[in-house]
């Protein structure tokens, strides 16, 4: 898929007026007016309700036949073969990959959650190293699409991990897409054209660090909070659509403060990421413990609520010592 086939104007009855109302209104692709209700393009264009249905239908059959978006009935037959198709990547640690069954999932949106400093980004930074791993060492033989949003992206990072790995460091560079996202709407930008990517050059994992910093900083107060997690939810729906149209693993990460020990029950709630919480088909709750990391699984819809622990190093993320040489 190519951005152009996402233009507005390639819809019928859209012409340079109406194009321009529409972006006046934020929807500035077909993805953009896929989402948005009836009533609110009826407001933004000043047309009936009518008309706003018509664009609205022509939009998704459009993300339809782009494999973007999915068809509103399937066989179930349909979707038990599709997920006969997931594949899984090793995180670079055997009880990480114990606690996802065998690695991170294509067809899923599996988020890390934790305060900074927990391993996010080491986490991102390994899985795109891994994934270019042979099958029998737990990768997928493809390449990575990294978008970097806090600017935290360190190529010497990957040229470690990959030399650690056994990789040659500039061919696993060479497999690295990188995108710097500089606001929430480019970001948003980003992701509608990973599709002209994955046409290109075989990717089999996506990662987005951080999903929700952009949002936060921009949607600050409580008055467009509602507006955030909307746009937030819109964002993680566009992602979700893409790791399964596309059999991808997509990764995200979000901070979260950590609450004090003292407090009992859920340890660490994502300030205004419960969005990204009811999107993410896993999500992983990640927390320092001395020179280790705690990776706890949280609201699997098959995981039972369970915990392990890794640590990072040369090799990004790794097994503790003492595991390690309790397998061997
Ligand atoms: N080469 C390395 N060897 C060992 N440990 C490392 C190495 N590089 C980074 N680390 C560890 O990773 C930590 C940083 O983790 P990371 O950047 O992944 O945190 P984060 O969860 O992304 O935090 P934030 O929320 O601020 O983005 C460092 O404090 C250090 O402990
Ligand atoms: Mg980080």
């Amino acid at each position: 898929m190519s951005i152009e086939e996402l233009s507005l104007d390639t819809l019928d009855g859209i012409g340079p007026v109406t194009k321009q109302k529409l972006e006046n209104a934020g929807i500035y692709t077909v993805l953009d007016l896929a989402i948005r209700g009836p009533s609110e393009i009826a407001e933004a264009i000043g047309v009936d309700l009518k008309k706003a249905i018509e664009f609205n239908s022509s939009a998704r059959l459009r993300l339809m036949e782009l494999g973007l978006l999915e068809k509103e009935f399937i066989p179930a037959s349909e979707i038990y073969k599709k997920r006969q198709n997931i594949e899984r990547i090793t995180t670079g640690s055997k009880n990480l990959d114990e606690l996802l069954d065998g690695g991170i999932e294509t067809q899923a949106v599996t988020e890390f959650y934790g305060e900074f400093g927990s391993g996010k980004t080491q986490l991102c930074h390994t899985l795109c190293v891994t994934v270019q791993l042979s099958r029998d060492k737990g990768g997928l033989e493809a390449g990575a699409i990294y978008i970097d949003t806090e600017n935290t992206f360190r190529p010497e990072r990957v040229f470690q991990i990959a030399e650690a790995r056994g990789l040659e460091p500039l061919k696993t560079l060479d497999n690295i897409i990188v995108a710097k996202a500089y606001n929430s709407s480019h970001q948003e930008l980003i992701v509608s054209e990973i599709g002209s990517v994955v046409d290109k050059m075989p990717i089999k994992l996506v990662v987005v660090d951080s999903a929700v910093a952009h949002y936060r900083a921009e949607f600050l107060g409580r008055g467009t909070l509602a507006e955030r997690q909307q746009r937030l939810n819109r964002f993680m729906h566009l992602l979700l659509r893409t790791a399964e149209a596309r059999n991808l693993a997509v990764v995200v990460t979000n901070q979260v403060q950590a609450a004090p020990d003292v407090f009992f029950g859920d340890p660490s709630k994502p300030t205004g990421g419960h969005v990204v919480a009811h999107t993410s088909t896993y999500r992983i709750y990640l927390k320092k413990a001395g020179k280790n990391r705690i990776a706890r699984i949280i609201d699997s819809p098959y995981h039972p609520e369970r915990e392990t622990v890794f640590v990072l190093n040369e090799k990004g993320v790794d097994d503790p010592e003492e595991t390690t040489s309790k397998k061997r």
